[in-house]
């Protein structure tokens, strides 16, 4: 996995209400080239796994409840500097401290359901692409 890639995931809250289109209109308008997608529905073993690194906080619980509640859009997404700038673009995790303009600021109702994953790093980048897509299913 080269490191200008990183993974998204539109949450079942965007699904929910629409916001596909409006939000892979805004990251293609940021840049961002879409080399691999598909909507798919996390089991909770799927989510317990790919949230792993959170089973101790708090909202746990909640967390793997609303990711496995409906379909998502898993993504992976190319351009320099990927993982930064793609964060950048989505806001902070809590919708109400995020910036104008950010995907989260326009279309996440609250820290709970917040819309939109960005990966961390691109080590966490290849580790949640490898999660959801097979090496044939990435371009
Ligand atoms: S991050 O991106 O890891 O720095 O963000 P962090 O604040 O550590 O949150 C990790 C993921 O947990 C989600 N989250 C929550 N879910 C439910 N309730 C509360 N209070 C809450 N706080 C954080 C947050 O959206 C992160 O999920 P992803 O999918 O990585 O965005």
């Amino acid at each position: 996995m080269a490191t200008n890639r990183t993974f998204t995931m539109l949450k079942p809250d965007s699904v929910e209400k629409g916001y596909i289109g409006a939000i892979l209109e805004k990251i293609n308008a940021t840049g961002f080239r879409i080399v691999a997608m598909k909507m798919t529905q996390m089991t909770v073993a799927d989510a317990k796994e790919f949230y792993a690194i959170h089973s101790e906080r708090p909202f746990f619980g909640e967390l793997v409840e609303y990711m496995t509640r409906g379909p998502i859009i898993a993504a992976v997404l190319e351009k320099e500097n990927a993982v930064e700038d793609f964060r950048a673009l989505i806001g902070a995790t809590n919708p109400a401290e995020a910036a104008e303009g950010t995907i989260r600021k326009m279309y996440a109702a609250s820290m709970g359901e917040n819309a939109v994953h960005g990966s961390d790093s691109d080590e966490n980048a290849a580790i949640e692409s490898a999660f959801h897509f097979s090496g044939r299913e990435m371009f």
